[in-house]
């Protein structure tokens, strides 16, 4: 069941588009303050888990620490940050008593779970304005599904994004691009998507190309489609103020950028120097602005990642002015720390204070409405996809994001670093965004920040063959992290390998789980909720109806323990080509995993379809399978992969192991 109780007079977040019931009073399942603001507070009893929040930092279980939901450019994912760069405002709280809470409310909001008082989780809110809903049901799954329910079906994308990505900030030109082609198609390593980061463009001129490094655009793109490679472009959330560039010319005679109190654009500085926002709030405006990326879909552009659009800034004039009027105060009064001057975000800054929307709800300055931004740009690009080809599928992933988001697109996890931890954060928040509706997922696979090695990038892509968004990205300026760049490339090869021959499987799970307002990855207490143990363990996931997951993420191990809930078929993808199956007791085990094996559990009585080698999704033989696991049948879901017909029943069928 699921209650609504309404505060205030909240913002149409568009979150929401299933069925409530309007409830009165307030909530049972804890009080309610509308005395500072909003603040909904619950006890926790000594088992209870917390599931939820999305993109968040931390465990599967987010008891013990406190976590503040606004959309931050977050550059170091340390253990001690609280924000990163969504919203997602979605908690579980699983014991005795289950209940889920969902927050729906646009600005900075404070999840408290337990680091105050061990005991009480606190949601606070700076304005009594929101909807909360309540959802109660049968166990943390059900609550899950529910609420997926209420927030809508999950955004599928075309079924070559199920293949592997190479990405790096500092590909520069043609060559460039033909250099990492080469590396891969030359070296047989399986490729189907090359990122276009910020230097191809103008002048970090959104829907431009560099015309002198891609004098025909459209040929190149068609070049590397013929190597079975499709060029995926970075669009950034700020416009260029730069006369005679008609996107900012036509957005300034429109209207359609966020205007300062005094009506005029206001001006902030990121990649391009200075730049506008396009109100993207503005229904107006983002019909025009998505209809931008028309530019790029008529050159052939199949996907788009959008960036920098929590909307992360570097500094205004403002700011400028005010920063040095504050530390030359602060040096007089011997209150100056470094601090001051470089580790300030723009919300600390007050730049969100300075700006303003034309939404359907009237005009809001930007901070109370801040975490649609990236929701609001990302759905521009889904809207103008449905009108540039109505029928056919993109791919399309975010930095910034909120609930109601995962109906357009799905999103990168941002700028992690090439730390073992990451590969330990990038698995929990697998399940955390199912949960909270965002599917197409994953990791920047070696590390974004810092200096990747051999085993860390090989460990990370053993989880990365699970995960729908596989694609290796780094930073500019750090070692180079593509796969051909290092010794024994065999090993790789082979990694890479494995998740083309589990395409089939994946893409199957995820269409069933996106028709089906589902999860992909579950805690393994979603899956076995009777066995106490499950609840614990922190780092395995189910993935899809049939296999759990348990890679491994600590340096210069031969292998890990795993715990099994009931008896699973172990199974490894050796280098050579075989599979070694072992049938293992439920309970504790240490399984040896080499670093160029990939490991999987089968539940008992289940079985998997796998597809013979293939170095693009689009070569995949998907008639002949063979099947693994214990005897018994797999329903099969495939489809073109390219358009939107999804529902046919003919995509469906059974597959058997004898
Ligand atoms: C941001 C993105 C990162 C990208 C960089 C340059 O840091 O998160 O992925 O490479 O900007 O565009």
């Amino acid at each position: 069941m699921i209650q609504k109780y309404t505060y205030g007079a909240p913002f149409p977040t568009e979150a929401v588009i299933g069925a409530s019931t309007p409830a009165q009073g307030d909530p049972a399942c804890g009080e309610i303050s509308l005395e500072d603001g909003f603040r909904f507070t619950c006890r926790l009893a000594p088992d209870d888990v917390v599931y939820g929040l999305g993109e968040a930092n931390r465990g599967l279980n987010k008891r013990g620490y406190r976590y503040v939901n606004s959309c931050t450019d977050e550059t170091t994912h340390s253990e001690s940050v609280v924000s990163l760069y969504a919203a997602h405002n979605f908690v579980v709280v699983a014991g005795k008593e289950t209940f889920g809470l969902f927050f729906d409310y646009p600005a900075r909001i404070l999840f408290d779970v337990g680091y105050t008082r061990m005991d009480t989780l606190t949601v606070a809110c700076g304005h009594a304005d929101l909807d909360l809903y309540v959802i109660t049901g049968e166990g943390p799954y059900d609550v899950v599904r529910q609420f997926r329910k209420l927030t809508g079906p999950s955004y599928i994308p075309p079924k070559f994004a199920f293949g592997f990505g190479q990405s790096r900030w500092g590909y520069k030109t043609r060559e460039d691009f033909r250099g990492v082609a080469d590396g891969y198609r030359n070296n047989n390593l399986p490729l189907d998507m090359l990122y276009m980061d910020i230097d191809y463009m103008q002048d970090y001129k959104d829907f431009t190309v560099n015309g002198e490094e891609f004098p025909d655009f459209p040929a190149f793109v068609a070049e590397m489609k013929r190597r079975g490679i499709r060029l995926i472009p970075i669009i950034d959330a700020g416009v260029k103020v730069e006369a005679g560039y008609p996107v900012y010319e036509e957005g300034v005679a429109k209207g359609y950028f966020c205007k300062r109190a005094d009506g005029s654009n206001f001006v902030a500085a990121v990649w391009p120097g200075d730049t506008h926002f396009p109100d993207v709030l503005n229904p107006e405006a983002r019909a025009w602005f998505g209809g931008k990326y028309k530019i790029l879909t008529d050159a052939g552009i199949e996907g788009f990642w959008n960036d920098m659009n929590e909307p992360s800034i570097f500094y205004t004039p403002e700011l400028t002015a005010q920063t040095r009027e504050n530390l030359e105060k602060a040096f007089q009064d011997g209150t100056y720390t470094p601090n001051m001057l470089h580790k300030q975000k723009p919300e600390a800054r007050g730049d969100y204070e300075l700006f303003y929307h034309n939404t359907i709800a009237g005009t809001k300055r930007h901070d109370e409405v801040h975490n649609l931004y990236g929701f609001n740009m990302t759905r521009a690009a889904g809207e103008a996809f449905s009108r540039i080809d109505p029928n056919r599928r993109f791919l399309l992933f975010s930095r910034s994001s909120y609930i109601g988001m995962h109906r357009y697109g799905g999103i990168w996890t941002g700028d992690n670093c090439s730390w073992w931890s990451h590969i330990l954060l990038n698995l929990q928040m697998m399940a955390s965004l199912n949960m909270c509706g965002f599917l197409y997922t994953g990791a920047d696979l070696g590390g974004f920040g810092g200096d990747t090695t051999r085993d860390l990038l090989l460990r990370w892509l053993a989880l990365g063959v699970f995960t729908p968004l596989m694609r290796n990205h780094t930073a500019l300026n750090t070692r180079n992290q593509e796969c051909y760049q290092f010794e024994d490339m065999d090993d790789f090869r082979h990694v890479l390998g494995v998740r083309y021959r589990l395409v089939p499987y994946l893409y199957s799970e995820y269409m069933k789980a996106a028709l089906n307002d589902d999860l992909i990855f579950k805690p393994l207490s979603f899956v076995y909720p009777e066995d106490k143990m499950s609840a614990q363990v922190e780092d395995q996931l189910m993935l899809g109806s049939e296999v759990m997951i348990a890679p491994v993420y600590t340096q210069n191990a031969k292998g890990r323990y795993v715990y099994l809930p009931e008896e699973m078929q172990f199974i490894k993808f050796l280098p050579c080509g075989e599979l070694r199956c072992e049938i293992l007791a439920p309970g504790h085990h240490y399984v040896e995993i080499a670093l160029n094996e990939v490991p999987l559990f089968i539940r008992k009585g289940k079985c998997i379809p796998l597809a013979g080698p293939a170095e693009t999704v689009d070569s995949l033989d998907t008639e002949h399978l063979t099947m693994v696991g214990y005897p018994g049948g797999y329903e099969l879901y495939d489809d073109d992969g390219v358009h939107k017909d999804y529902g046919n029943p003919k995509n469906y069928r059974t597959l058997r192991k004898d």
